[in-house]
């Protein structure tokens, strides 16, 4: 995850765009840059390190200017280094990126076929190089940003300067975020409003897929289809500024879009896309003979999902237990062991509790979470981060995919550690892990379909979720994220359960979400379907477009997008939350703080 920001300003610009990078170096802070467009030219400082490196070049190489970009950089493609960081330059354009250019390798190779050079690893450096050869096609310069935009695919934020425009900052989103702010007579973008913060509390908060040009006049938005698009201005306080809802209602439907950026931000601390390695910084799963995963509630359904990853990747056999269970029944411990745990807090006292008891009895430990400075993480012997960010709304959102990411992650590593996998096959999983952020995005905007389905959702008592695999899992979530929030009777069975008992709940008044990817285990789940609408059920089918092909009559169907099943728990994430989310609002509850619940729970 980096920061960006472009200013459109009327006195000098480059101290301002520090300023705004000092709000924004929580994002990242291994480089930082900054452009200007003045004097029919466009100059750039760059510094790895610290912002306050970059401070002290400008105070020894001043810029001009009054308008201009700046970035403050956490390295995925190519490392840290003056170079790599941002602004990229080619030609008449300099960009600031945040997020994945998941194509940039054949675009790069064909853009270097055309006789281009390449200065750094980064896969930011392509959009530069796009958008200067539209350019050179004698078209505005939206056009010209707007069509190099139609090549590239991934989930990215991008800030843009041009060589000859000294009024004018381009601006784009897909998956990542980017706001607009209104000062007087000046114009502002910046990845969160509290980058802004110093300039004006006027926030527009771009919305998926959007771009826009800000001038002196203001700002032209468009859509994802290139149209002129009108998004209301917001007036934001500074107090509010960094945990703001924006033009979402609640924080959750709000982290629930944060989640391409999140699990963006999640894999580039383990996958280095240049080298397409994956890591596990601190630990060599090698030295690993079990894992003993412990965690609660939704934490514990992202561990479900770590441990098919882990068997099935990486050969490592894997447990994963209710945290407050685990030490209850004295469970056998192995010498060999890791126990890892998974919380986003870091501060769930039965997670920590369980984790004590295992390191108390010389077991090692590790703990995925998301608060770097929790309990856990300092108590561990190593930390595995998930970058999702401030998680707000009491339903676990963004914090889940971030594990989940993180977990496959892992897997992949230690699949490659063990010597089960080969080095094309780590950077094949890498490839498909990438795709995820994208794709997550994409899950996001298809939601077309939710209102019917929340409506009819909305009128049950009861409702079962039903998954296979790795999609079990996801059905106690889907049914854990029904219950907390919308206070629906709700529970996940795996899909082959269903004929062992619960199919005697099964009746016309009871809907059950069947969560089934066209895998391998499609044909069996859609066997259990069958066998519910054979006595009346009502089924709504989460699947993707060859599964909707094949779905039984007198199913719904919601489609969601095809994946590789290494990312189908990631992407199918998105559809069982806005279930989630959609019922609850339509029966006014209290979204974000659902009654009796408390975010972290620190008793036991
Ligand atoms: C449900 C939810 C909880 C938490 C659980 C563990 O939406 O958020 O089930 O997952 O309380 O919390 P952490 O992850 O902070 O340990």
């Amino acid at each position: 995850m980096c920061g960006i920001i472009g200013i459109v300003g009327s006195s000098p610009v480059s101290s301002r765009l520090v300023d705004s990078l000092r709000r924004l170096e929580y994002r990242g802070y291994d480089s930082a840059g900054v452009a200007v467009a003045a004097n029919g030219r466009l100059e750039r400082r760059r510094a790895e390190g610290k912002l306050r490196n970059l401070e002290a070049l400008l105070v020894e190489q001043p810029l001009p200017g009054t308008t201009g970009i700046g970035h403050t950089r956490w390295a995925t493609h190519g490392a840290p280094s003056v170079r790599n960081a941002h602004p990229q330059m080619a030609g008449r354009v300099a960009v600031v990126h945040n997020g994945i250019i998941e194509n940039f390798a054949p675009l790069k190779a064909e853009l270097i076929a055309e006789g281009r050079r390449f200065e750094s690893d980064t896969d930011t450096e392509v959009i530069a190089h796009l958008i200067d050869r539209e350019l050179s096609g004698d078209v505005d310069p939206l056009t010209a940003f707007q069509a190099a935009l139609g090549r590239v695919t991934g989930a990215y934020a991008v800030a843009v300067l041009i060589q000859g425009e000294e009024t004018l900052v381009l601006g784009a989103r897909r998956g990542s975020p980017l706001v607009v702010g209104e000062g007087q007579g000046e114009m502002f973008i910046g990845s969160d409003a509290l980058a802004l913060g110093p300039f004006t509390n006027r926030i527009v908060y771009l919305e998926e897929g959007d771009s826009v040009a800000i001038d002196h006049r203001g700002a032209r938005i468009f859509d994802r289809d290139n149209v002129a698009a009108s998004r209301p201005v917001r007036v934001v306080s500074a107090a509010s500024a960094l945990v703001e809802k924006g033009n979402y209602r609640h924080f959750m439907e709000k982290e629930i879009h944060d989640q391409p950026d999140a699990c963006q931000h999640t894999l580039s601390a383990y996958i280095d896309p240049i080298t397409a390695t994956v890591s596990s910084p601190g630990m060599d799963f090698a030295t690993v003979d079990r894992l003993m995963i412990v965690a609660c509630g939704t934490a514990s359904y992202a561990g479900m999902i770590g441990r098919y990853l882990f068997e099935s990747l990486a050969g490592l056999p894997t447990e994963v237990e209710i945290a407050s269970e685990f030490r209850y029944r004295d469970p056998a411990l192995y010498p060999g062991a890791l126990c890892l745990a998974i919380s986003q807090s870091g501060e769930t006292a039965d997670t920590l509790a369980a984790l004590r008891w295992c390191k108390a009895r010389g077991i090692t430990t590790a703990a995925l979470v998301n608060s770097h400075e929790s309990t856990m993480a300092r108590e561990v012997d190593v930390m595995f981060p998930t970058h999702a960010g401030p998680e707000i709304g009491v339903a676990s959102t963004k914090a889940f995919t971030s594990q989940v990411a993180a977990l496959t992650a892992l897997a992949i590593a230690a699949a490659r550690q063990r010597g089960r996998i080969d080095a094309a096959e780590e950077a094949r999983l890498a490839a498909l892990l990438l795709e995820a952020p994208r794709l997550i995005a994409d899950a996001i905007l298809d939601d077309g379909w939710i209102l019917p389905v929340a409506q009819e959702i909305a009128k049950a008592r009861d409702v079962l979720y039903l998954g296979r695999g790795a999609m079990f899992p996801l059905a106690l979530e889907g049914a854990l994220k029904l219950k907390e929030i919308s206070y629906i009777h709700a529970e996940g069975y795996a899909a082959g359960e269903l004929k062992h008992g619960p199919i005697a709940l099964v009746d016309e008044a009871t809907p059950i979400i069947v969560i089934a990817p066209s895998d391998a285990l499609y044909d069996k789940t859609s066997s259990n379907m069958s066998e519910v609408i054979a006595r009346g059920g009502r089924v709504v089918l989460i699947t993707d477009a060859k599964g909707a092909s094949h779905a039984p009559d007198g199913a719904t169907v919601v489609i969601a997008p095809a994946c590789d099943p290494l990312i189908a728990p990631l992407v199918f994430a998105v559809p069982i939350q806005v279930i989630a989310y959609q019922v609850a609002v339509l029966k006014g509850a209290d979204v974000d703080q659902p009654r009796n619940l408390a975010k972290s729970v620190t008793v036991e």
